[in-house]
């Protein structure tokens, strides 16, 4: 081979290498993106470690590309470190963790009371878990913006979930909170107004270990091709968190 002809194959081998290497980190780069995906898992303890500034506002910045009904991006995120109200928060909770047991106590007498002691020190125990983390961010939405319905049902718990696996590519744990941490609880202590209804709250820390992953189903059971026609109806999965 002449050394021109040799020269100019080499010189097409490496355009199109340098073509293809581009596409190669972006096809690595979306694996990446989509193993955030099955990573991120319900994190009910965490470590004291603070979450930096810098990262908790990327992770906040993720929320807001998430779609909004005729894109009135309805939300606010209040985000609360002071360990006061943290503390305030979890002492409201207990308390009505407390209350509620004692109902179920006199609605269901035939219990013995180590089952139900058994039961209620989980649920204190679980609960007690939900305030250690170091930051707590409250999923808002606005029931005066011109979508108000889409956005309780649509909007928010959406952005609530582009937060949650912003995190988790942070290598950070969340959990979509409702009863865990009522609503009540947090109205109050965060003296939220009437015009902001709350999607969820989630804490944001680095998990105390990762939980037992919970089981997850096939894609076969979930996914009907063109029909719905003889695809069996879903069966109830056990909950054990
Ligand atoms: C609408 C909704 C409400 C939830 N409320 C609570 C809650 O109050 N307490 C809690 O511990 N987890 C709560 N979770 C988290 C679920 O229990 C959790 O997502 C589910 O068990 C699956 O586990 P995974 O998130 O680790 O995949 C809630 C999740 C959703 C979507």
């Amino acid at each position: 081979m002449s050394p021109t002809r040799r020269n100019l194959i080499l010189c097409a081998a490496l355009a199109a290498a340098a073509r293809l290497v581009p596409a190669q980190d972006e096809a690595a780069g979306m694996k990446n993106f989509l193993t955030v995906f099955s990573q991120r898992q319900t994190v009910r303890r965490y470590k004291p470690d603070p979450v930096p500034e810098e990262a908790l506002r990327q992770i906040l910045d993720a929320a807001r590309y998430g779609p909004t009904c005729m894109n009135q991006q309805p939300w606010k995120f209040l985000v609360v470190r002071d360990r006061a109200k943290i503390e305030a928060m979890k002492k409201q909770t207990l308390s009505l963790i407390e209350k509620q047991f004692e109902s179920f106590a006199a609605q269901n007498r035939d219990l013995k009371p180590e089952e139900l002691n058994a039961r209620k020190e989980r649920s204190l125990q679980f609960t007690e878990g939900y305030f250690t983390a170091p930051v707590y961010v409250v999923v808002l939405v606005d029931a005066e913006s011109a979508c108000a319905e889409y956005a309780l049902r649509h909007d928010g718990p959406i952005a609530a979930a582009y937060l949650m696996l912003a995190a988790r590519a942070f290598g950070y744990g969340t959990a979509y909170l409702t009863d865990g941490i009522p609503d009540s609880v947090t109205r109050d202590v965060l003296a939220i107004p009437p015009r902001y209804q709350r999607i969820c709250i989630t804490p944001v820390g680095v998990p105390d270990g990762w939980p037992r992953k919970q089981e997850k189903r096939k894609l076969e059971e979930i996914v009907a091709w063109e029909t719905l026609e003889g695809h069996p109806p879903l069966k109830r999965l056990p909950y054990n968190p």
